[in-house]
């Protein structure tokens, strides 16, 4: 199975997730730098409203291109209850996106607030086929949980797409 696992992470957890899932199903990772290079604090004075706003962060790479992969798996943390700008940038810098199988994931302190309904929308508007979300908590990070319904999903996915 050829995955393609897209991540910002900046402390740690969604990095977590995402390496754990590509050693599960052997999966590519691409890891999404926000360029803004925010400290501790800047994230909390400027990186949360901006994703409050649902702004674009400049990102590296500037494009993604998912053309050669059957399945797509996007990784946020969740920041005041919303994907990172980094991640929304992510979704707009995809080449190949639409009509590919694909899951969303976010980590946090157990509020995501309107993170997976967001991430769906974004999923929805580059027309990829959406096939779930999976939401970890720190806790879940630290003890794993959760980890075998999103390889599920995944593995899930790119069977459901062969059959079609
Ligand atoms: C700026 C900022 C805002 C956050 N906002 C929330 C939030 O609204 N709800 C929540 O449950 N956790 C929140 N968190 C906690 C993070 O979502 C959580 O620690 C996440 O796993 C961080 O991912 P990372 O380690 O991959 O960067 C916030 C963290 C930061 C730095």
């Amino acid at each position: 199975m050829s995955v393609c696992i897209i991540y910002h992470s900046e402390t740690g957890n969604t990095r977590t997730v995402a390496e754990r899932l590509a050693a599960a199903i052997k999966g590519d990772l691409v890891a999404v730098r926000d360029l803004a290079g925010y400290s501790k604090m800047g994230m909390y004075l400027k990186g949360a409203p901006r994703a409050m706003r649902g702004e674009l962060a400049a990102i590296e790479p500037a494009t993604i291109n998912v053309a050669g992969y059957e399945v797509v798996v996007v990784g946020t943390p969740v920041w005041a209850g919303n994907p990172t700008p980094a991640v929304n940038a992510a979704f707009k810098a995809l080449v190949g996106i639409e009509g590919k199988p694909a899951v969303v994931f976010c980590t946090s302190r157990g509020m995501p607030g309107k993170t997976l309904e967001r991430l769906q929308a974004m999923l929805a508007g580059r027309g990829a086929d959406a096939r779930g979300v999976v939401g970890f908590t720190v806790r879940d990070v630290r003890t794993g949980e959760g980890m075998d319904a999103l390889v599920d999903l995944v593995r899930r996915s790119e069977k459901e797409r062969v059959v079609q």
